[in-house]
């Protein structure tokens, strides 16, 4: 179980995130707020998804939430950063099968999307699940570090 998350959200996100900071932090997470920390309506995206991205990908954190108005705009600046798997759940199913076969850090919500019921479920699978470490997930992972790395991998999976 992932105790430490880091969070951020434009205006699109923010009421969100203002709703799962504190729900987190009354259960038992140690939260990284990484912005906005204000409601403000003219901000951009890219600035709070590039600060959770890169708090994962320095290992301050293992996982992140990022989350716009569709968690799609945040899930494009996320993946972009290497070491940073992010995607976008609406569902309980992707958020623990993005991490137990993709091995993903990094979930992206749409509060515009879900309402906070059902972000709190996926949350919770999201951070509850754990990479399952065997050959063909890790094989898989493989080429996905080594499309990251530039180095494309040529040979089909066994
Ligand atoms: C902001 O209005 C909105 O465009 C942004 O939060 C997000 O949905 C982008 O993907």
């Amino acid at each position: 179980m992932t105790l430490r998350v880091a969070i951020g959200a434009d205006h699109g996100g923010f009421p969100l995130k203002a709703e799962l900071t504190p729900w987190l932090r009354e259960n038992g997470y140690e939260v990284l707020d990484l912005g906005a920390e204000t409601l403000i309506p003219t901000d951009d995206y890219p600035d709070y998804a590039l600060a959770v991205a890169e708090a994962v990908a320095s290992e301050k954190v293992p996982r992140g939430i990022i989350i716009c108005g569709s968690g799609i705009g945040a899930c494009i600046v996320a993946n972009k950063v290497p070491g940073v798997r992010a995607g976008p759940c609406h569902d309980t199913y992707s958020a623990h099968q993005g991490v137990e076969h993709d091995d993903m850090n990094v979930l992206c919500l749409g509060a515009r999307v879900v309402g906070g019921a059902l972000a709190r479920e996926v949350v919770e699978a999201f951070l509850k699940a754990e990479f399952i470490n065997e050959e063909r997930f890790q094989r898989r992972l493989q080429k996905v570090l080594d499309i990251e790395s530039k180095n494309m991998p040529r040979k089909k999976g066994g």
